[in-house]
């Protein structure tokens, strides 16, 4: 009984000293960022959650929709017999369209990088589908995954538009990484926030319920509980913005004065209206969606969207 305490204690202190270190490498830099993943502590997580609810935040619902009225396209495409592998599960709400739309699925791996999600989802996957096998494997996606031994077909599965949050080079290199681990045969689902009016997708970054400032702001609470550091949650504000050049929302939390701030026994100064960085999310067209899988080994075999396309499910097959 201690074994798993212990080894949670040393996975927890670990942790720990990596957001110690991210934190002080990113406070330290110009300009000052701090790497997204570091958004989803408990809190974090339950607050993104509530972001998907929220009437602006479109991007849930829709693909969820399309992913209802398209499943038994997607079965058909990938044929009996085949693994899921989702990359970044979650809590695999959506996941649990494609289980039940793939069929005769042999295996479910969800690949994520936290081992309480993951453990959490697959015991109430194997409760809800007895003849499944559910293989979860606690790995960064962007790394280096160990191979799902399936003899059929490895369809992967990538939702939620978590693609735009990579930098496109980055994009790419999560493609060929999962290229590599599908297979020649192979496939991938793949969900895409499309490029859409500003204002749609300003609204969708700036609820007006707050929540999505909750979550941002949640961060400098992260902060101070776990890094001793003394931000003060009313001196902070929650920014984001869709930069069109770039084609992408970009999200930040802004000193509203001029004050210093101690992290992990540094002391760090802001002046009024300096930013820093926390997260991009990049918005694709259809076009940009086919150079972005060309250049990861993929092509668009078929393409699904909303009547006011707001968003994108494609399927992506292994190309030469
Ligand atoms: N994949 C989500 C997106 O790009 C992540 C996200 C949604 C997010 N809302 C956010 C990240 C708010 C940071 C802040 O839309």
């Amino acid at each position: 009984m201690n074994g798993p305490v212990l080894s949670l204690d040393v996975a927890d202190t670990g942790d720990r000293e990596e957001f110690r270190r991210a934190v002080v490498a990113g406070l330290s830099a110009t300009p000052r960022a701090i790497p997204a993943k570091f958004l989803y502590d408990a809190r974090g997580s339950a607050l993104f959650d509530e972001i998907c609810d929220l009437p602006e935040y479109y991007l849930t619902r829709t693909e969820t929709k399309i992913l209802e009225q398209h499943a038994g396209e997607i079965g058909e495409r990938a044929g009996p017999g085949c693994a899921l592998v989702e990359f970044g599960s979650g809590s695999s709400v959506k996941s649990r369209l494609l289980i039940e739309a793939l069929p005769d699925l042999a295996l479910y791996a969800p690949i994520d990088i936290s081992r309480e999600h993951l453990e959490a989802t697959a015991a109430r996957l194997r409760r809800d589908y007895p003849g499944l096998r559910v293989e979860p494997v606690c790995a960064d996606f962007m790394g280096p995954v160990p191979p799902i031994e399936h003899a059929a077909r490895r369809v992967g599965f990538f939702p939620g538009s978590t693609i735009g949050n990579l930098e496109p080079a980055q994009a790419t290199a999560f493609l060929r990484n999962a290229r590599q681990l599908v297979g020649d045969d192979g496939a991938l689902v793949l969900g895409v926030d499309l490029k859409k009016d500003p204002q749609v997708l300003h609204e969708a970054y700036n609820d007006s319920a707050g929540v999505t400032a909750a979550f941002t702001l949640n961060l400098l609470r992260r902060m101070n509980r776990e890094l001793h550091a003394t931000f003060d949650l009313a001196g902070f504000a929650h920014e984001a913005f869709y930069n069109p050049a770039e084609g992408r929302i970009e999200i930040y939390f802004r000193s509203l004065r001029n004050q210093s701030v101690t992290v992990a026994g540094r002391r760090f100064d802001f002046v009024e209206g300096e930013r820093v960085h926390t997260e991009y999310s990049y918005k694709y067209d259809e076009a940009g969606i086919g150079a972005l899988a060309r250049s990861g080994g993929f092509r668009i075999a078929e393409s699904w969207t909303d009547p006011s396309r707001l968003f994108a499910v494609v399927y992506l097959e292994a190309a030469g």
